[in-house]
C-alpha cells in the first residue's frame, strides 16, 4: 500500500486543479483502457501478459540453476535494461543469492577491468540484455565477457551465456548459432518500462528476491490504478498535479528520501521520467535529493534559492535497522539523543524537513509501510502509469526517445560504425 499527500498549503490552487482533472477524465479512461496509438509500447500496461505464471515459473528454474552452478551473475546491459533490477537488488541486498556483478552500462576502462577483476576466482553465468542489440556499452562488454568465458570454461562456456532480446535480432541470431539460452524482451516494452518483464525479473531471482510477491505488488497496484475514477485515483492526482507546477513555471521535480536504500531506484526514476517527458521542448527535470546527506550540500538551494524546483518525497514507516545512541559520561553536548534510536532521529529530520520545504516549494509524499519487493513493485507500477499520464497531459509520446540518437550518430561515425 502506497498512500500520497500533498504537503504543501495549495488551497489557492485548488479550483485550477480541480478543472484540470475534471477536464481530462477521457484522457484516463483511455489510458485505462490502453490505447491503440501506443499499442506497440503497452504490453507492461497488463502485469499478466510479461510476468504471468508461465514467465515465472521459467524465471524461477533458470535462477535456481544459476544459484546452484554459480557465486556470481553478470547483468550487461544499461538503462532500462539494468535499472529496475539494480534498484531491487541493491536496496534488499537478499542474502541467499547469487552476487549480482554489472557490466555493459560502461565505456569506462578502469569501471571493465574492475568488473572482470571481482569475477577471478568465482564461478559465473552471464545475461546480455538488450532489445535490439544495437548499443555500445552492452555489445562491447558481451563480447569481452564470452571471451573471457572461453579462457575460463572452454567448449563448457555456452551453458553460462544467457541473453535477453528480441526474436529475430542479431542477439538471437547469436544465441542459435552458439547454442546460449534465450530469454524474451518483449517487443511491446520500452526498455524503461520493462521491470516487471524477463528484463528486470530473471536478475532480481538470480540475486534472491522474491519475484512473485514484487509481480503481486504490480499487480494489486495495476488493479487499483485501472478501477479507481479520477477523483480518487492517485497516479492521475499526480500527474495533473506535476502538471500544474509546470504551467507555474517550475521545471525540476526532486525525488527526495531520508532511505539511502533509494539509491539506484533514483536512476532508474529519473530515466523513466526525463525519456518520457524531455522532449519536443517540454518536460520536467527530474532529479534526486539523498538525504540527510544532502541537506548538507544542496539543502540551501532548495530552501533559498531560484524557485524552479517541487518536491517529492518517499517515506518508508518502517525502517529495518535500529541502533539506539547510549549515554555517554563524556561532556559532548549531544546528551538530547541519549536513549534514542537512529531510526526515530532520521524520522524526526525527515518531518523537519518536509516542514520547512513545504513552506518555500510545493511539496508532496508518498508513504510505504515497508521496503520490500512487494512495495518496489507496487512502486514501479505506480510510477510508469503515473508518467504515462504525465506525458498525455503534457501532449508528448511517452514511449520513444528521439534525441538520445543525436549524439550516437557522432560517436558511430568517430567509431567506423559502417
Ligand atoms: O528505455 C529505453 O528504451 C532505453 O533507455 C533503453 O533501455 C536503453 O537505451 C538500452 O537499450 P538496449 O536495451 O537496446 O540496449
Amino acid at each position: 500500500m502506497i498512500r500520497f499527500e500533498v504537503n504543501s498549503d495549495l488551497s489557492d490552487q485548488e479550483t485550477t486543479l480541480k478543472q484540470m482533472m475534471q477536464e481530462h477524465t477521457e484522457m484516463l479512461a483511455e489510458a485505462q483502457a490502453g490505447e491503440e496509438k501506443y499499442k506497440d509500447s503497452q504490453d507492461w500496461l497488463d502485469t499478466d501478459i510479461e510476468a504471468g505464471e508461465e514467465q515465472l515459473l521459467r524465471i524461477e528454474r533458470k535462477a535456481q540453476e544459476i544459484r546452484r552452478n554459480a557465486d556470481a551473475f553478470v547483468l550487461i546491459g544499461i538503462g532500462g535494461s539494468n535499472n529496475a533490477a539494480r534498484a531491487v537488488v541493491e536496496a534488499l541486498k537478499p542474502l541467499d543469492g547469487c552476487e549480482i556483478i554489472y557490466a555493459g552500462n560502461t565505456l569506462h576502462p578502469h569501471e571493465v577491468e574492475k568488473m572482470l577483476q571481482k569475477l577471478a576466482g568465482k564461478d559465473f553465468y552471464i545475461d546480455c540484455i538488450a532489445k535490439n542489440f544495437e548499443t555500445l556499452e552492452p555489445g562491447a562488454a558481451f563480447r569481452v565477457l564470452r571471451q573471457y568465458m572461453d579462457e575460463r570454461y572452454g567448449d563448457q562456456a555456452p551453458e553460462r551465456i544467457i541473453a535477453t532480446g528480441t526474436p529475430g535480432s542479431t542477439l538471437w541470431q547469436l544465441c542459435q548459432e552458439q547454442g546460449y539460452d534465450f530469454f524474451e524482451f518483449p517487443v511491446n516494452v520500452g526498455g524503461r518500462y520493462t521491470a516487471m518483464t524477463n528484463v528486470g525479473l530473471l536478475p532480481m531471482a538470480v540475486a534472491g528476491v522474491d519475484v512473485r510477491a514484487l509481480v503481486k505488488g504490480a499487480h494489486d497496484m495495476q488493479l487499483q490504478l485501472h478501477k479507481e475514477p479520477a477523483e480518487t485515483n492517485s497516479a492521475y492526482r499526480y500527474a495533473c498535479l506535476r502538471n500544474l507546477f509546470y504551467q507555474n513555471g517550475y521545471r525540476v521535480e526532486m525525488l527526495s528520501s531520508f532511505d539511502p536504500r533509494f539509491h539506484y531506484f533514483y536512476l532508474w526514476w529519473r530515466q523513466l521520467f526525463a525519456e518520457s517527458e524531455g522532449k519536443d521542448n517540454k518536460g520536467i527535470f527530474p532529479v534526486t535529493g539523498e538525504f540527510t546527506e544532502e541537506l548538507h550540500s544542496i539543502g540551501q538551494f532548495i530552501q533559498d534559492g531560484s524557485p524552479i524546483m517541487f518536491e517529492t518525497f518517499l517515506d518508508v514507516v518502517h525502517p529495518e535497522d535500529h541502533v539506539v545512541i547510549k549515554p555517554d559520561s563524556r561532556k559532548d553536548y549531544f546528551d538530547y539523543l541519549n536513549g534514542k534510536d537512529f531510526a526515530e532521529i532520521n524520522k524526526a529530520a525527515f518531518h523537519a524537513t518536509v516542514k520547512a520545504h513545504s513552506e518555500k516549494l510545493p511539496v508532496m509524499t508518498f508513504t510505504l509501510d515497508e521496503l520490500d519487493a512487494y512495495h518496489f513493485g507496487q512502486l514501479f507500477y505506480f510510477f510508469q502509469f503515473a508518467c504515462y499520464l504525465s506525458c498525455k497531459l503534457m501532449g508528448v509520446n511517452p514511449f520513444d526517445q528521439p534525441g538520445v540518437e543525436a549524439y550516437k550518430h557522432w560517436m558511430f561515425a568517430a567509431l567506423g560504425k559502417l
